[in-house]
């Protein structure tokens, strides 16, 4: 049976090695030993992004390249998808060409589509209620940098949007307690909110919604943080820049967090909104380290998905 990454329960069990992988892909191509990576030699994916992106599109494709395969970068714009094919006929047409496909959907629901009709593994590339290859690199980061992920505490100030989602139920499943300080109606997932909780339960940990950004980030290992507006909900921009303005991540607010604490954002930044450049630029600052493992962590990803 295929394997789709929907979201992050789809690697609930896998999460640990997926994470270990990551970092043995990366010691690896440290060392210079390339070859042995090509895990996917002729293999093929398609990628189909509804939303602008860097870092996922550039790091799945040198993913591809590095694990020995070809990545194929498709706009809906050029694709008859653009012109009224439906998904579900795209995803059974894609299934005949190649090996997997990755997708940056507007909506879940179209996500679902894909995934139903396609008969070669989906790969959720984001969409509007989660982004779990995201947070598979940044677990790794977390990992790379403390050494461990079970007792640590993530503090992530801000919207409870897909970034959230993910890094709520990636979190739980680990062991890591995760608080996030959101406004009044910008919680995360109700129904995701409710499994992170099941999950944290099974692996000893917390999951905590507060609307406190003190009581959050007091005493974090990490805190972390992304955009206001997120792609797709540009129509309540005004609004969104009021209610969040007392949720930035600034000097004042990381002196609550452990002296040797980690700043974390998903990236693109919106710096002088949520995050002032003196905490983004900080030493305690990992966006860049995060950013490349995005690279490792799809490789990862992609050899353990895709059949070899
Ligand atoms: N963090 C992230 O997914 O960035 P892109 O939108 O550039 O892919
Ligand atoms: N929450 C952001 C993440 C971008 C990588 C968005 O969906 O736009």
């Amino acid at each position: 049976m295929k394997k789709d990454l929907i979201s992050m329960v789809d690697i609930k069990e896998d999460l640990p090695d997926i994470i270990n992988l990551a970092i043995e892909m990366k010691r690896r191509q440290q060392m210079g030993e390339r070859e042995i990576q090509q895990v996917l030699k002729n293999r093929s994916l398609a990628m189909i992004f509804e939303k602008p992106s860097t870092r996922t599109r550039v790091s799945f494709e040198v993913a591809m390249t590095q694990l020995g395969g070809h990545a194929l970068y498709l706009s809906p714009r050029d694709m008859q998808l653009g012109r009224g094919e439906t998904i579900a006929d795209t995803a059974k047409v894609l299934s005949r060409y190649v090996d997997a496909i990755v997708y940056r959907a507007y909506k879940h629901e179209m996500m679902l589509e894909l995934a139903e009709n396609a008969t070669v593994p989906v790969i959720n590339a984001l969409d509007d209620m989660e982004h779990p290859c995201q947070i598979v690199a940044d677990l790794m980061t977390i990992k790379e940098k403390k050494g461990e992920l079970a007792g640590l505490k993530l503090a992530y100030v801000g919207d409870g949007n897909n970034v959230a989602n993910s890094l709520m139920l990636g979190a739980a499943i680990v062991g890591m307690d995760f608080y996030i300080a959101c406004p009044e109606g910008y919680e995360p997932d109700k129904d995701l909110t409710g499994m992170a909780k099941k999950i944290a339960n099974e692996s000893g940990s917390k999951v905590v919604i507060t609307h406190d950004p003190v009581e959050a980030v007091k005493d974090a290992d990490v805190v972390y943080t992304d955009v206001w507006v997120s792609m797709g909900d540009e129509e309540e921009k005004e609004k969104r820049m009021k209610v969040f303005k007392p949720y930035q991540v600034n000097e004042e607010l990381v002196k609550h967090a452990k002296p040797n604490y980690i700043f974390m954002h998903c990236l693109p930044a919106h710096r002088g909104l949520e995050v002032t450049n003196e905490v983004i630029d900080s030493r305690n600052s990992v966006v860049f380290d995060e950013a490349e493992n995005r690279l490792h962590a799809q490789k990862a990803i992609l050899a353990r998905i895709i059949k070899h």
